[in-house]
This record gives structure tokens, sequence and C-alpha cells, in this order.
């Protein structure tokens, strides 16, 4: 795949690379300094939601260790950093009537002050799924379109407190919208737990909610955006757009039925959010199999959707084989496999079910959304949970053969798609800089490239740290 790549290929001085995280997956204290409750806090204590039964009450203890943090970024030379904002620590009942809290301010502005006198680029995520409990109780949150308000709000009081002094940031609107719609209010496997399965949840329905909450989501990036360009984006010279998750879609042959499964995939993973901020309309497949369960815009909202995101912000980290079939409306009606009709693996098979690792997917899959979309792309998220990697002991866990391969992989690829197929790359963040709270997994599948003892809180760069460093030191331009 790289084949033709040579020694003097190299990215330029300005491509920003590094690693990503998220608020709650390492912060931790969470009843200081007048935070607020998130979903999460109480979901993740619920008996059965997290394999491990742990919740993110501790997690990488980040609130207290993020100079150490900083430390191992400047350590391994990163360009930039990218974290997210709890909203419950700005705001710690959500509403735009509610009160800011300035301790909460405080603590990312001295860190945003830190990245900058560090020489890295702040990449913030301002929604990575801690949505304030408060307005979950107050209207349900991303299910009602009282929450467009209060997020622009929060979002308003983010660019006037952060961006005030940045000379350049990368601000994402929502992480990842369609596990917030799907996993929360369809699967109900994330806060708030929401599904019309009630051996899972009391309450929900998984028909029409998810379909609601991604509606929204939508509408309350696009109105943050707007306002960011209206009122900061030329004082502050920053960039602003969303980050979605997607995996490339495969036919699992050449019937024309998995080709059409295919492309359905993709259309209801990624076609979902993309379209209308891209294109300007849901896709119409989407429109087919959801009739009026799926929201409209009106044009007023349209025109403020389309065009919203300045960049394709993408998550990836897997591809997905398609098989027409199956009445599950969250892939699209199609079944995913990792096994070929050989009966052979697409590629090495990480800890958690829905990974393996196939770097040709991640090329192909950056060409399609660049033709598609016909926008720079930033990588924010692509990594690897080696399989039992939370049984070994440190030493053996630090030798990480088969994340080091999945990052050989990708970065070859992210080369080799710039040079070879010119696609406009702007970013890549490994995910993530330290193991974490992984979600539903807890602390069972570890994503770092940086170990966490979770006993001591000591950090231990993984051979993969040390290959991926080393590898953008060798394939960027200096300065
Ligand atoms: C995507 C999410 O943004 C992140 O929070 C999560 O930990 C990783 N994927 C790995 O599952």
């Amino acid at each position: 795949m790289a084949s033709h790549q040579s020694l003097t290929d190299k990215l330029p001085s300005d491509f920003l690379w590094g690693f990503a995280t998220a608020s709650f997956q390492i912060e931790g204290s969470t009843d200081v300094d007048g935070r607020g409750k998130s979903i999460w806090d109480d979901f993740s204590k619920l008996p059965g939601k997290t394999l491990d039964g742990r919740d993110g009450d501790v997690a990488t203890d980040s609130y207290n260790r993020w100079k150490e943090d900083l430390d191992l970024l400047t350590q391994y030379g990163v360009k930039s950093y990218r974290f997210s904002i709890a909203w419950s620590r700005i705001i710690p009942l959500g509403g735009r009537n509610d009160p800011v809290n300035e301790a909460g301010i405080q603590f990312y502005s001295n860190l945003i002050d830190a990245l900058l006198e560090r020489g890295i680029v702040p990449f913030v995520t301002l929604y990575h799924w801690d949505l304030p409990q408060a307005l979950y109780e107050r209207y349900g949150g991303w299910l009602s379109r009282e929450i467009i308000d209060d997020y622009v709000n929060y979002a308003k009081i983010c660019f006037e407190r952060f961006g005030d002094r940045v000379k350049y940031w990368c601000v994402l609107t929502h992480n990842e919208p369609w596990c917030i719609s799907i996993l929360g209010h369809g699967r109900g496997v994330f806060a708030p737990g929401r599904s019309s399965d009630r051996t899972r949840s009391p309450e929900g329905d998984s028909s029409t909610e998810p379909w609601i909450v991604g509606h929204n989501l939508i509408l309350a990036h696009a109105y943050a955006c707007k306002l960011y360009r209206e009122e900061f984006k030329a004082k502050q010279g920053g960039t602003i757009g969303i980050t979605l998750n997607g995996d490339m879609a495969l036919p699992y042959d050449d019937s024309p039925e998995n080709i059409t499964a295919a492309q359905h995939a993709l259309d209801v993973a990624i076609g979902w959010f993309a379209d209308p901020i891209y294109l300007g309309d849901y896709p119409a497949f989407l429109k087919e199999m959801l009739g009026d369960r799926l929201p409209r815009f009106t044009p007023e909202e349209l025109a403020v959707v389309t065009g919203s995101s300045e960049f394709y912000g993408m998550n990836t980290y897997t591809t997905n084989l398609c098989k027409a079939g199956g009445d599950d409306e969250f892939q699209g009606k199609v079944e995913y496999t990792f096994t070929r009709p050989d009966g052979t693996q697409l590629g090495t098979q990480a800890h958690c079910a829905w990974l393996q690792d196939y770097p040709e997917g991640f090329r192909q899959l950056l060409n399609y959304l660049y033709k598609r979309y016909s926008k720079p792309i930033y990588v924010t998220e692509n990594g690897f949970a080696v399989k039992d990697e939370h049984n070994m002991p440190v030493e053996q866990a630090l030798a990480d053969h088969d994340r080091v391969q999945y990052f050989k992989g990708n970065t070859a690829v992210i080369l080799a798609a710039v040079k070879e197929d010119g696609v406009d790359i702007r970013s890549y963040f490994a995910w993530s800089l330290l193991d974490n709270f992984e979600w539903a997994d807890g602390y069972i599948t570890r994503f770092g490239l940086t170990y966490v003892d979770y006993e001591t809180q000591k950090r231990y760069p993984k051979d993969s740290a040390k290959f991926y460093v080393q590898w953008f030191k060798e394939h960027t331009e200096v300065e």
C-alpha cells in the first residue's frame, strides 16, 4: 500500500498530530470545585452498566494530574492535544439561565494557557457525552429542542472565556453524534440508557428517540457554528466543525444486494449527519427507511445546517464487511462481519468485538469522504485496544505489538492518502493519550498508548507511543 512512498515524503510542518482524550474518561474528581453531575455519573454506577462495575469518579485522576499529562505530551513532542470540556464544570446545571462556575472555567483556562506556553495547539471538543444531569431531568436532554439554546449558550461561554487568548485553535462541537443517539437512546448501553428494550431500560422508544436526538444534535451544532463564525472567528482565527464516527463499509461479496448494503451502512453511520451538514439534506435511503419518524428541517434551519462544519472531523477505527439483511435500522438493515466469504478474518482482532485492524479500509474511507464531502479532513481519533491487555503485567502490556502494527499501517495510509491520492488531511490524533474509562467497558478495554497503573496512577509509555512519536518526527517537515 505504501509502496510508492519515498523517504523524502513528509507531511507539512503544520500538520496537527497528537493524542486525544475526553473529560469524563480521564478527569475523575466528579464532585469538586462546583462541578454539577453529568448523565454518566450515576449511570456508570448502576449495576450492569459497566463491564467491571467501575465508574468515572477517579478515572486517570487527570483533574489533579493534568500537568503530568502535559509533561507527557511535551515529552512526546506533539503538535496538538485534543481534549474535551465538561459542560457541567462550566455551568453545573447546564441551562442558559443557570450560574457559571468560575472554578470550572479556571481549570480549562489553566490547561489552555499551559498548552500555549508549550507550543501545543488546543483542539477542543465542547461535547463528549457528559451532559449536565440537570438538563436531562429538566426536559429530557437531547430529546428536547430546548437543548439547542442551552448548548449555544454554553458554547458561547467557551468561545468567550477560552478563545480570547488563542491565536489558533480547533473547536469540535460534538463528538460522535451517532453514538449519542443510538447507543444512548436506542440500544441503551450508554447514558442516559434509554431503549425500548425493557430488560435494559424502564423508559425510551428506540424507534423514534434516536432520530429526534440526532436532529437536535445537528441543530445545536449548526447554531453554535453560526455564532462562532458571526461573532468570534475573525478575532480568534479558529476553525470549527463536528466530528463523526464512521468506519469503512465494504460489500461482503460482489453481489448487487451487498454492494447496496454497504452504501446503506454508510448512509446511516455517516450520511445521517454528514449529508445535511455538508450536502444539505438527509440521505434518501434514511428518509425512505424512517418515513415520518425522521424529523425534517425547516428551510431556515437547513440554511444554517448546510455548510456549518468547516472541515470533516473523522473518528474511525475499523472496516465492516456488509451483508444485506436483518432489521437493525441503526446499521441501515445491514449485517456486519469481519469474516470474508473464504473464512479468513479481515485483520487482527482487538479486545472489543467491533474492532479489527484493516488499514486498506481506512484509506478507502479517507478517499470516499474526501470525494463525497469535499472538505479538508481532520482525523480526530484512531486507535486500537490490545486483546487481554488488562490482564497483563505492566512489562507485557508495554510491548503492545498489535497496537504498533495498527499505527504502522494507519500512519502509512495517512502519508499515502495525502501524497498519492491527493486527500487533504490536516490532522491525526491517536486515541488515546492514556488508558482510561472506556464507557460501558469500564477500565477493561485499554486504548492508551500510555499505560496507566490504576493502583498508583503511574503512567508508562507503551511501545506504540514510541513508534508513533518517532514516526511523526521522521515524517513531518521541520518548521
Ligand atoms: C470513540 C469515542 O469518542 C471515545 O470516547 C472512545 O473511548 C473511543 N471511541 C474508543 O471506543
